[in-house]
C-alpha cells in the first residue's frame, strides 16, 4: 500500500516536471543560453560593411539557404524555409531573444565549424567564405531584420542608429 502511494507520488512529480519544462519554451529548444565566444581565428571576422543593406547578396543568401544554389547545402531542410525548425533540435532563427546573442563572427564561426555532437555540421568545406557570409545575412533577417552588428557596442543596432 505504502509503495503504491509512493509510486503515484513519483509519477505525479514527474508529470508536473514534464509539464513545466514544456511551458514557456519553444518546442524543440532548450533554454536560451548565450553561445560561447568565437575562437581566435574567427573572432575578428566581420560581415563586409557594405553588405548589410545589399539586397542582391541577401537574395544569394536565400538561394543558398534553401538549396537552390547547391542541393547538397540545404539549411532549410532542418531550419525550415522561414526559419521555423523542421527537424528537432535545430535552432529557431525567428527568436530575437536568442539570435541577438550571436555576433556576426559567432554566427559565421558556427556555420563554418558546426556544433560538436549535434546534427549541425561544419560547412566550410562545401561553402566558400563569401557564401557563408551571405548565409549569415539571410538568416539574420528572420529575427533581426534591418539590424547590423555593432562591434563597438557589442550589440545589434538599427541601421543608421549610431
Ligand atoms: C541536418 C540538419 C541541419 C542542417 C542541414 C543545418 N543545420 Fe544548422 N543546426 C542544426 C541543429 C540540430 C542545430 C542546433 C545545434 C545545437 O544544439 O546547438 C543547428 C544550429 C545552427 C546554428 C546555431 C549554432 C549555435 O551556436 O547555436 C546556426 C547559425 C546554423 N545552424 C546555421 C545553419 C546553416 C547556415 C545551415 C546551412 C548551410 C545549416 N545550419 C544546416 C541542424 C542543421
Amino acid at each position: 500500500m505504502n509503495m503504491r502511494i509512493r509510486l503515484i507520488h513519483v509519477l505525479l512529480v514527474m508529470g508536473l516536471g514534464l509539464l513545466s519544462s514544456c511551458g514557456g519554451e519553444q518546442v524543440g529548444e532548450g533554454p536560451i543560453v548565450p553561445p560561447p565566444p568565437a575562437p581566435d581565428e574567427y573572432a575578428d571576422k566581420r560581415m563586409p560593411a557594405d553588405w548589410w543593406g545589399d539586397s542582391q547578396k541577401l537574395e544569394e543568401g536565400r538561394k543558398l539557404y534553401v538549396g537552390e544554389k547547391n542541393p547538397d547545402v540545404n539549411c532549410a531542410s532542418c531550419h525550415g524555409k522561414d526559419g521555423k525548425p523542421v527537424k528537432a533540435g535545430a535552432t529557431d532563427f525567428r527568436n530575437p531573444e536568442r539570435m541577438k546573442l550571436y555576433s556576426d563572427s559567432v554566427w559565421f564561426w558556427r556555420i563554418s565549424e558546426g556544433v560538436p555532437n549535434t546534427k549541425m555540421r561544419g560547412w566550410k568545406s562545401k561553402v566558400s567564405e563569401e557564401d557563408r557570409w551571405k548565409l549569415v545575412l539571410y538568416e539574420r533577417n528572420f529575427a533581426l531584420s534591418g539590424k547590423t552588428w555593432d562591434e563597438e557596442k557589442k550589440q545589434w543596432s538599427e541601421v543608421g542608429a549610431k
